[in-house]
């Protein structure tokens, strides 16, 4: 953190004023910092964090008024168009690009690593046939810290570098044995020579050995990954954060990231899209919806962002990823896809949505994708959660190697009783 140039007075109205230094940012908001706050006999009140910054990151920016987003420095168009996954994992965990060797030794890593732990298929056994997947690869995760204790306590770099490319390595299995557990298929093993986003379409969809991964789609899918690979201190990296911040197993914190992303005010609104235009069902009812919206009797999911006030950027890739999927499946007349255009045509043009700034975001086109390319909608938080396993584990590494990281405490507004006598219970 660089020294503090200017300071912010606070006047607690008791006679106080006391002083709190200010920290620039490279670029957005700076920060006052109130760890001294409570010295005044008072707690900051922030419930949803709507104005607190909860670490200092060097990793992704998001510039919501804008419509930016870029990782390390890098805006996402730009790594969308030249960059793969893997590419932008490297960069996210290790801050710079790799270069040609390094790249060969990752890609090569995630390969040699990629085969499920073997104890994970007896983990899936336990699950009833139509469990939710996200409930599965939240368990699985979490399994997975059993299976490695040495990752226990990553004292060393080299340790904690093996925990993450590990599990990076490993998710994708993780995620196709969800799919293939709730469609009672028998697992598959990665395939050498593949991709990582083609070994994951191989690994969920292959029915015999001449399955053959289209490369349109796993081109697309491989964008997917990227585009949702971090996204600042949104609630799941928070998650993974807080709980990390104890000095859990890794996986156990990834684990609590999976099982907060799962919500559909996250992570599961690209499941919610598709929930909801099925629901809607037909193009004659999309006006009657978008009353019941601005009555405020259910939100238009896939739409509306906390940071985002202007376009998503993602979403502006995934729309252009959407048309060429859809146009290389010769799925474009799909009935839901119509749908789809026209409630964003809609919502693009009403003046209830352009006034409370309510933009599609990338989950509005990721589910269509998803669903073009053959997953039920409730993988489709799954897809996510694989996607951002990067993230988490980027933040969570950020943080492990910051010399003055602590446990995180919250403090809270307290309005129970001050105090009550003790009545014994007649229990006669
Ligand atoms: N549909 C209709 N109205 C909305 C929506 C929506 N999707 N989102 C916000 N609003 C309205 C809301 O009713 C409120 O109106 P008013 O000021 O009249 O009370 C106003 O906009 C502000 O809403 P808010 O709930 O205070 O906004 P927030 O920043 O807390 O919520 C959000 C952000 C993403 C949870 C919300 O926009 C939402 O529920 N969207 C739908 C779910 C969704 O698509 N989530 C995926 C987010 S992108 C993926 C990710 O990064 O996780």
């Amino acid at each position: 953190m660089s020294e503090a140039q200017k300071t912010v007075k606070v006047d607690f109205g008791n006679g106080s004023v006391t002083e709190f230094p200010i920290y620039k940012a490279s670029i957005g908001q700076d920060v006052v910092d109130f760890r001294t706050f409570g010295k005044s006999g008072m707690w900051s009140y922030d419930p949803a964090f709507l104005a607190t910054a909860a670490c200092e990151s060097k990793i992704t920016y998001i510039d919501g008024e804008k419509g930016k987003l870029s990782y390390r420095g890098y805006p996402i168009e730009q790594l969308a168009e030249n960059s793969t996954h893997l590419e932008g994992a490297y960069l996210l965990l290790n801050g710079e690009l790799p270069n040609a060797a390094q790249l060969k030794d990752f890609v090569g890593f995630m390969a040699e690593h990629g085969a499920a732990c073997h104890n994970l298929p007896g983990l899936f056994a336990g699950f009833q046939r139509d469990a939710q997947p996200m409930a599965m690869l939240g368990a699985a995760v979490n399994a997975v810290s059993a299976y490695h204790p040495e990752f226990f306590v990553c004292k060393d770099d080299a340790t904690r570098e093996l925990a993450i490319k590990k599990l990076i390595a490993k998710m994708p299995a993780m995620v196709a044995m969800c799919y293939r557990h709730n469609q009672n298929l028998p697992f598959v093993a990665p395939k050498q020579g593949l991709d990582y986003a083609s070994n994951f379409l191989h690994m969920t969809f292959a029915k015999d050995d001449n399955y053959k991964v289209d490369p349109v789609i796993a081109k697309a899918f491989d964008r997917i990954l990227l585009l949702h690979a971090d996204h600042e201190q949104n609630a799941s990296t928070s998650t993974v954060r807080l709980a990390g911040s104890s000095g859990t197993h890794p996986y156990a914190a990834i684990a609590a990231g999976v099982n907060c992303l799962w919500g559909p005010s996250h992570g599961g609104a690209n499941e919610a899209v598709l929930k909801m235009l099925a629901e809607i069902g037909d193009v004659s009812k999309v006006d009657e919806f978008m009353q019941g919206v601005k009555d405020k009797k259910y939100r238009l999911m896939g739409f509306g962002h906390r940071v985002y006030k202007n376009m998503d950027p993602r979403a502006n890739i995934m729309r252009r990823t959407c048309y060429e999927v859809l146009d290389a499946l010769g799925k474009h007349d799909d009935p839901i896809f119509k749908l789809a255009m026209k409630l964003e045509k809609i919502a693009l043009e009403d003046t209830y949505f352009i006034e409370k700034k309510l933009y599609p975001n990338v989950d509005f086109y990721s589910g269509i994708i998803l669903r073009a390319i053959g997953l039920p909608n409730e993988m489709f938080t799954t897809i996510f959660a694989l996607a951002r396993t990067v993230g988490w584990l980027s933040q969570w590494q950020e943080m492990i190697v910051d010399p003055d990281f602590k446990i995180g405490r919250p403090r809270q507004l307290y309005t129970g009783y001050a105090s009550r006598d003790y009545v014994a219970i007649d229990k006669r």
